[in-house]
């Protein structure tokens, strides 16, 4: 993908299309027909850092060229190679602008909180938004709206950190931005309220395989990390010997790495040692340490669940696409049993199922 995206900048370097210099603007779309109570979105291309929709430029012959697809993370200096060129840039979003509008502002008011009981309020109000759209399909909703909002709420790497993390694995990074989005999430939803926790929690998803960097990883690691997602110990077959102690030890080694990489930036940096867990399971087929569940904490339990749940591959995201997508996840199977403790799962589910939408709320306010 990026090796296209190179080619497609060099046919614009060595192609006649004229360069006048001029630095254009990071794209700016606004929506103004919002509701009254929804601020209206503005894209700032050179200030995001995963697309949340096709972001593309148009040649004179009406060729599309696409730069980035949705969730794809948005490297600066190739767009900048455009702007630089004059060229007008485009995203066509496959947001539900209103919802996320609706959700910057309820994780914006949270982070600001001081006093708990206001944070508590504000906690309530963000899993009433999570509500309706991941668990009551009462709005439509797509991955990419919660990576967005957790994202500009939460997102703290440098930009150094971001290009290390990209270079080390372009995929797993991608993968990560979704993996953080329902971590935090789910972590609002069982009651951790400290902004600097959760701003922690955000950034350890990124760190998982940080191990796996460009020096090792492979296609087949990569195919060995879905394999194991849905089949615990079935990982081996398809490795050769050195990929099975690179896969083996990876959690262990990450977290090694991690604190290397990044304990300074960490308010809980002692969180960094779940990186270990996060291929663990509940009942004693996970790895490294192949532990059960009552010895594990909630948040090693929840990591283990969501890393567990989301997958590896075919990761394309769409509008709408996520819908009920909480609900579903923990749908009772065989495998969630393996990966969700009984404790997590009635603390959620007690907080989505016993709560008035706030589509409800509104229907009862306005007498309908
Ligand atoms: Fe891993």
């Amino acid at each position: 993908m990026d090796k296209n995206k190179e080619e497609n900048a060099d046919f614009l370097m060595e192609d006649d299309l004229e360069d006048e210099g001029l630095l254009n603007m990071p794209v700016q779309k606004v929506k103004k027909d919002l509701e009254a109570n929804a601020l209206p979105l503005v894209f700032n291309l050179m200030e995001m850092h995963f697309s949340v929709g096709e972001i593309y430029w148009t040649m004179s012959s009406g060729k599309k060229i696409t730069l980035f697809h949705p969730g794809d993370w948005i490297r600066k200096d190739y767009l900048q190679k455009f702007l630089s060129a004059g060229k007008e840039i485009q995203i066509d979003t496959i947001l539900n602008e209103d919802y996320c509008s609706k959700g910057l502002g309820l994780f914006e008011k949270f982070l600001e909180c001081e006093e708990e009981e206001d944070k508590a309020e504000y906690r309530d109000a963000i899993i009433s938004w999570i509500c309706d759209g991941y668990w009551n399909n009462e709005e439509e909703v797509g991955l990419a709206d919660l990576m967005f909002v957790c994202e500009q709420s939460f997102f703290g790497f440098t930009q150094e950190e971001e290009q290390k993390l990209f270079d080390s694995s372009a995929d797993l990074f991608k993968r990560s931005s979704i993996v953080s989005s329902l971590l935090v999430s789910l972590a609002i939803v069982m009651g951790y309220l400290d902004k600097e926790l959760l701003k922690d929690l955000y950034h350890l998803s990124f760190l998982f395989d940080i191990s796996l960097d460009e020096n090792v990883l492979s296609t087949n690691l990569i195919n060995a990390l879905e394999q194991e997602r849905k089949t615990p110990q079935s990982w081996h077959s398809s490795l050769g010997e050195n990929e099975v102690s690179v896969f083996k030890s990876h959690s262990e080694q990450g977290v090694d790495k991690a604190f290397t990489f990044y304990e300074e930036k960490m308010s809980n940096p002692g969180l960094l040692h779940f990186i270990e867990t996060h291929h663990e399971r509940i009942n004693g087929l996970g790895f490294p340490l192949g532990l059960n569940e009552g010895e594990i904490s909630d948040l090693e339990g929840l990591i283990i669940f969501v890393n567990n749940r989301f997958p590896y591959s075919d990761l394309k995201l769409r509008s709408g696409d996520a819908s009920s997508y909480l609900r579903i996840l923990m749908e009772k199977s065989e495998e969630l049993e393996a990966v969700l403790t009984n404790r997590i799962k009635k603390i959620i589910t007690n907080e989505f199922e016993n709560r008035d939408s706030e589509h409800a709320k509104y229907l009862e306010v306005s007498g309908i």
